[in-house]
């Protein structure tokens, strides 16, 4: 039920974002809204899947069993995001995305991002998990270096408008996390906490 609950919730954006286009209300720029919305959604499910270790100390246990299912509804979210990029500002040329992806620093480091992500998504399945033993818990190590590229992308994003404040928060919770799960890693390391 817990997690039926939890899919609901993260199915909320997407649904929000086809209500408001169908309803014409997306604003006057209908397409920055649905780039951003998705950009936006996609990075705050790979924090929550990355602070899952903490979250289970503190009495969210449950959230473990939703790891796979937030990482795939996130990468959904991306690989939307990503389409309405290819769509809205690319016009579908390769051409044009190879241009961007060398001389825009955001879309390179976005670009990153979804790379590292994308081993990910492909091995978030029991057959993989069999199949890559020990290497797949480092596959998914990757999750680490992905957010740091997403939050670059972000930062060069907002360049150009003067206003870091949101990826400045970003950043904070993602420091946050990262130095708690080291100081939790230490403390299992010296058998004080059980992970
Ligand atoms: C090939 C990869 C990517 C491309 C081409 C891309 C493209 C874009 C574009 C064009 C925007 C600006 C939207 C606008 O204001 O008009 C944007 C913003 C954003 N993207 Fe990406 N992106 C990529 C990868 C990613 C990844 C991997 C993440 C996170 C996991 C991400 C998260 C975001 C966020 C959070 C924003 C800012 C939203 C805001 O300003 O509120 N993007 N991206």
């Amino acid at each position: 039920m817990f997690k039926f609950c939890i899919w609901v919730v993260v199915s909320l954006p997407i649904l929000d974002l086809i209500t408001l286009a169908y309803l014409n209300e997306l604003g006057a720029n209908p397409q920055e809204v649905i780039l951003r919305e998705l950009g936006n959604w996609s990075l705050i499910l790979l924090l929550l899947i990355f602070s899952i270790p903490i979250l289970s100390k503190i009495g969210l246990e449950s959230l473990k069993s939703c790891r796979r299912m937030l990482g795939l509804w996130s990468f959904f979210y991306l690989n939307l995001h990503v389409l309405a990029f290819l769509i809205f500002e690319n016009e579908f040329n390769l051409r044009i995305f190879l241009n961007d992806l060398i001389n825009r620093p955001f879309v390179t480091f976005g670009f990153l991002s979804f790379c590292l992500l994308l081993p990910l998504a492909a091995t978030s399945n029991n057959f993989s998990m069999k199949f890559y033993g020990k290497f797949w818990k480092k596959i998914h190590r990757l999750i680490t270096p992905a957010i740091i590229f997403a939050i670059i992308h972000y930062f060069f994003h907002r360049e150009a408008k003067g206003d870091f404040s949101d990826p400045t928060i970003a950043l904070i919770v993602f420091l946050s996390i990262w130095l708690t799960k080291s100081l939790m890693s230490k403390l299992k390391r010296k058998k004080l906490i059980s992970m």
